[in-house]
């Protein structure tokens, strides 16, 4: 059996003590660090861009997994890369050329993840899977920390688990969003390899040994 990775969010995270926040979660053993980076046009939010991940990318011995929640994300990847991302997942949706930005990322050597939002079914990854070092299912709406798990989700995880072991089988699954240590088994017997969690670690009076329960869901 695999343990699961776990990637807190840091966009639930104190802001005003985000040193002491990379610590937790490094010391709570997380795998990656999940940086959410939104522009107030593809989502009704604006985060941080690449300055912020510096700064973490230098204060962190995680992985830095960094999601674009923005439109036109090529402009960007560079900076991004630049900046300290180990991991960079741009959206389906922001992407007329697909294949072009997942190559983009891979050129400056980082892994390409893709993302698909909560309404776009998983056949539109058929034809990059191949491709992918990773796919983000969105199992909430991109834009905020602290929503409500979309149980639909759990299909989505199972049917795109079937595509991987098909098409690429070194692929890993994320799945964002309303992930709690009540639903991390679920998701990980559906198929998923990785959670990222913000609300459930941060916001959890005990993040260490809620890390712990999470790491511990296994397949
Ligand atoms: C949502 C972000 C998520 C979010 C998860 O737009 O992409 O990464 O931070 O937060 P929780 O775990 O609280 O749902
Ligand atoms: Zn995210």
């Amino acid at each position: 059996a695999k343990t699961t990775l776990l990637a807190p969010s840091i966009l639930s995270a104190d802001f005003t003590q985000l040193g002491n926040s990379i610590q937790l979660a490094e010391k709570a053993g997380a795998d990656w660090l999940h940086c959410d980076v939104m522009d107030g046009h593809f989502v009704p939010n604006i985060t941080f861009g690449p300055f912020i991940i510096q700064a973490i990318a230098k204060c962190s011995s995680m992985t830095i997994d960094t999601h674009l929640m923005i439109s036109d994300p090529d402009r960007y990847i560079p900076d991004f890369i630049k900046a300290g991302s180990h991991q960079v997942t741009v959206h389906q949706e922001t992407c007329p050329h697909l294949h072009r930005s997942v190559q983009l990322i891979k050129s400056l050597g980082a892994k390409a993840g893709v993302s698909i939002n909560p309404g776009t079914p998983i056949s539109t990854l058929e034809a990059i899977i191949g491709e992918l070092d990773m796919v983000l299912l969105m199992s909430v709406n991109p834009g905020f920390g602290g929503q409500k798990f979309i149980p639909s989700s759990v299909e989505k995880i199972k049917k795109l688990h079937e595509m991987r072991n098909a098409m690429n089988p070194d692929m890993v699954i994320a799945v964002d969003g309303g992930v709690t240590v009540d639903n991390a088994q679920e998701l990980v017997s559906a198929g998923a390899d990785a959670l990222i969690a913000g609300t459930a670690f941060f916001k959890a009076e005990n993040p260490a040994e809620a890390a712990a329960q999470i790491k511990s869901a296994s397949r």
